[in-house]
């Protein structure tokens, strides 16, 4: 029984294989070349959290992303993802999609009337409309495309963005058609996650591109969208927006108006590359400038569980100082949310918000020439007009209560559906773009992002959006 083995294993080599082998050996080669076809593959994909992206050219940034994951985890992480995650698990039933649309018949409520800036931020198109060739030339300035077909989402990636800004105004997105299915249009729109708007009038007056971003100026075409931190900031511990602002104003009835500090208050990062926080730093004297200046250690602040950094606890005074700085800055909206008196130093940004703000009724505004003594002069103009004071701060909470989550999707479903009456294609799903969904957003999550994102999750709304004014 044994011999024919033993025979013929020191001629094997002069024997043609038998079958058995050809077909292991193929196996062999075909294990070998998925090995490749895989990791090509993996390497290719660029994905929401930054895998096989660098930062965008414009601003450097540091940037690793797969530094704290072995080969193996990444790409494994890309193809479970990327590749295996189901979409649409938990769309949205035919049955909310009626009872939603129950309610149209409903006059739908006014929006607010800084929302007329849609159409002012669109007007550079209003002639030539958008064509492809606008989307292709903003692709060089972007870090990512976003095309909306039939309700589904699809991103292609081109940069990493800093942080998780990319995963939540992705989701940010996601929230816009599920808060409104089947009334968000199709869209190609391409998007920066930098802050400094790039568009210059000057350079770009031949041809403007289309470019949304989280701020703009009047020098530039950039057209501002609400920023991430409005689904939360994790790494900093911010909540998203509507849960903040609760705080927020929970926080601010800790001190009568009478009792609260009749000084001026600013907490902030210095070390953002701005001359104007370095020079706030001067005025930290309560006694000759009224006001009182501190750095926050955000490094510090997340060892110490971000316990004394709660904006909810910032607003013991009757003074806050808003200080721009890399570009806009998020800290706005939780500035004017305080109650306080917003003293905002002149802008040279400006987010989507800020038109709604109305010098000497929701804010005061201070000139940055000679800082201190013009901050010191808004406070003691404000300690002899109490009443005045006290009103100003109560009208900058109330248009930060009336800019509620429910109106933040309306302005992104207004400013995207004007955007698409310009279009002069239908977009189509880009080949080199995925279909983006809860799930896949939620796969490529840590565990606080996780819960960020649940937290942020929007429901479909039983009411139409608000009316855009004339
Ligand atoms: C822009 O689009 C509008 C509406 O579709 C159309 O009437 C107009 O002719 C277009 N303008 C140009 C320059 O293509
Ligand atoms: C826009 O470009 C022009 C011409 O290059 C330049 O003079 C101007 O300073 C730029 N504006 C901004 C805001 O960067
Ligand atoms: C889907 O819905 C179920 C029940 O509502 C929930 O437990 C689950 O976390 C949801 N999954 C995703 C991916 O959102």
């Amino acid at each position: 029984m044994g011999l024919p083995f033993i025979r013929r294993s020191p001629l094997s080599i002069f024997y043609i294989p038998p079958p058995r082998f050809l077909i292991l050996l193929f196996f062999c080669f075909l294990a070998l070349f998925l090995v490749f076809e895989v990791d090509d593959f993996v390497s290719r994909t660029k994905t929401i959290v930054g895998h096989n992206l660098e930062p965008t050219p414009w601003h450097v940034f540091p940037f690793k992303p797969s530094d704290q994951e072995s080969k193996y985890s990444k790409a494994s992480k890309i193809i479970q993802c990327s590749y295996l995650t189901t979409c649409g698990l938990n769309d949205t039933t035919p049955e909310e999609k009626q009872s939603h649309n129950a309610h149209d018949h409903d006059p739908p409520a006014q929006c607010p009337d800084f929302f007329r800036h849609i159409r002012r931020d669109l007007e550079p198109w209003a002639q030539t409309n958008i064509t492809m060739a606008h989307v292709a030339e903003a692709q060089k300035l972007a870090a990512f495309r976003v095309v909306i077909v039939g309700g589904k989402l699809y991103v292609d990636f081109y940069y990493a963005c800093v942080q998780s800004r990319a995963m939540f105004t992705v989701w940010g997105f996601l929230q816009l058609l599920k808060r409104y299915p089947g009334r968000v249009p199709d869209v190609d729109l391409m998007f920066d996650c930098m802050d400094k708007p790039t568009v210059n009038r000057t350079e770009h007056s031949y041809m403007p591109l289309p470019l949304f971003r989280y701020c703009t100026t009047p020098q530039h075409f950039d057209i501002p969208f609400p920023d991430w931190s409005y689904w939360g900031w994790s790494e900093i511990n911010i909540e998203p927006w509507d849960q903040e602002f609760r705080n927020i104003k929970q926080g601010s009835r800790r001190r009568r108006w009478e009792n609260k500090w009749p000084i001026a208050y600013w907490k902030g990062n210095p070390d953002v590359a701005s001359p104007l926080r370095m020079e706030l730093l001067n005025c930290n004297d309560p006694n000759n400038w009224r006001a009182q200046i501190l750095r926050q250690d955000w490094g510090e602040a997340a060892r110490k569980g971000f316990k004394e950094s709660k904006l909810s606890q910032q607003c013991d005074h009757r003074y806050k100082i808003y200080a721009e700085g890399y570009a806009w800055s998020v800290s706005l909206k939780y500035i004017l949310s305080c109650g306080s008196v917003p003293l905002i130093i002149s802008q040279q940004y400006e987010d989507f918000l800020t038109r709604g703000l109305v010098p000497n009724i929701n804010f005061l505004p201070i000139p940055p020439l000679d800082l201190c003594q013009s901050i010191k002069s808004a406070v003691d103009w404000g300690n002899q007009h109490p009443s005045q004071a006290k009103a100003i701060g109560r009208a900058a909470q109330d248009f930060m209560a009336s800019l509620s989550m429910e109106r933040v999707y309306d302005y992104m479903y207004h400013l995207v559906t004007e955007y698409s009456k310009l279009q002069t294609f239908q977009p189509v799903q880009p080949s080199t773009a995925l279909e983006v969904c809860t799930e896949y957003v939620l796969c490529f999550a840590d565990q606080k992002q996780q819960r960020w994102l649940h937290k942020s999750a929007a429901v479909p709304s039983s009411t139409p959006p608000c009316s855009l004014p004339n």
